[in-house]
């Protein structure tokens, strides 16, 4: 296979991790883009290093400011090379019910989880196209593509990733870069032990394999969306959620 340079945002996070280690396990050279207010990078470079993974390249900066995503992808230019798979992953919860909700949760959810993609793939996607190559796969949820109570901002940004996706697919699809989504189920990391534990059994029950995704799932799907077999597959969506629920 030809080794590729794939940046993963969100990358020190549950699902990144796995997506990282997944892409790393395929051949892929992969920087690492964290939260620079995210402290123990140190430690999350140490445990990768103990599981066999010593390659990764780290660059820092909030995926909500465009000049922080300027700066990420020229530094892993420099130190990578040409970025050919991007992976939109960064995002937040910041659930309440719309009645109660503020407009800073509003905003913060529709900056971090939406505007991102537009800060983070307007670095890479004419390039690729000027390359003849690119993969960019952005992360959304179930919850975009279902509605969830409590969740109308992260609804909302959610879905608007698949929007951005199949437009951004239709202009790049002769360019050979291809724009896909994946939308996650219920997935056991961080994010969703906020849950409270009620309020989490109940959301379990309801899923018809009775359990949290692994995010190793989610990073065995990013592998094959990056890979050459992927490349008549634009657009699409891909729902890996247990059987929750199909479009
Ligand atoms: N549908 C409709 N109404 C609901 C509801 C539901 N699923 N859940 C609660 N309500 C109603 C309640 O009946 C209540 O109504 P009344 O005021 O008339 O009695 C009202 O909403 C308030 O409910 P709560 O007491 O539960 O409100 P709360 O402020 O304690 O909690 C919440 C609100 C934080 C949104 C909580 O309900 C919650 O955590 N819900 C789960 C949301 C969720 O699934 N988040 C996913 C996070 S992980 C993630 O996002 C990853 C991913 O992509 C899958
Ligand atoms: P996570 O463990 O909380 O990881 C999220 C990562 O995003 C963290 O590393 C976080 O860094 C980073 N991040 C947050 N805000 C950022 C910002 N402004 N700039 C840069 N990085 C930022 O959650 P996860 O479950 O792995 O979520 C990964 C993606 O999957 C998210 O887009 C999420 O919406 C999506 N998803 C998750 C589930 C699920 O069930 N877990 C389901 C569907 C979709 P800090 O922790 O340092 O802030």
């Amino acid at each position: 296979m030809t080794q590729r340079v794939a940046l993963v945002t969100g990358a020190m996070g549950g699902i990144g991790t796995a997506v990282c280690q997944e892409l790393a396990k395929a051949g892929h050279k992969v920087v690492a883009a964290y939260h620079p207010q995210f402290d123990n990078k140190d430690e999350w470079l140490k445990e990768q290093a103990a599981a066999g993974f010593n390659d990764f390249v780290c660059v820092a900066g909030d995926v909500s400011s465009l000049e922080d995503c300027q700066k990420m992808v020229a530094e892993a230019e420099a130190a990578a090379g040409p970025v050919d798979i991007l992976v939109n992953n960064a995002g937040i919860t910041r659930d309440r019910m719309f009645a109660k909700m503020e407009k800073d949760q509003w905003d913060a959810v529709i900056s971090t989880n939406l505007s991102s993609l537009f800060n983070m793939t307007k670095q890479v996607s004419a390039k690729m196209a000027e390359r003849g190559w690119g993969r960019i796969i952005n992360i959304a949820s179930v919850n975009g593509v279902k509605g969830q109570a409590g969740q109308t901002n992260y609804s909302a940004a959610k879905a608007g990733v698949i929007g951005f996706s199949k437009a951004l697919a239709a202009e790049l699809a002769a360019k050979g870069v291809t724009v896909n989504v994946i939308a996650p189920g219920y997935i056991a990391t961080k994010m969703v032990m906020a849950i409270k534990p009620e309020v989490l059994q109940t959301i379990v029950d309801g899923v018809p394999m009775k359990r949290l995704g692994k995010p190793e799932e989610m990073g065995a799907a990013c592998v094959y969306l990056a890979s050459e077999n992927a490349g008549f597959m634009t657009g699409a969506t891909l729902n890996i959620n247990g059987g929750l629920y199909y479009q």
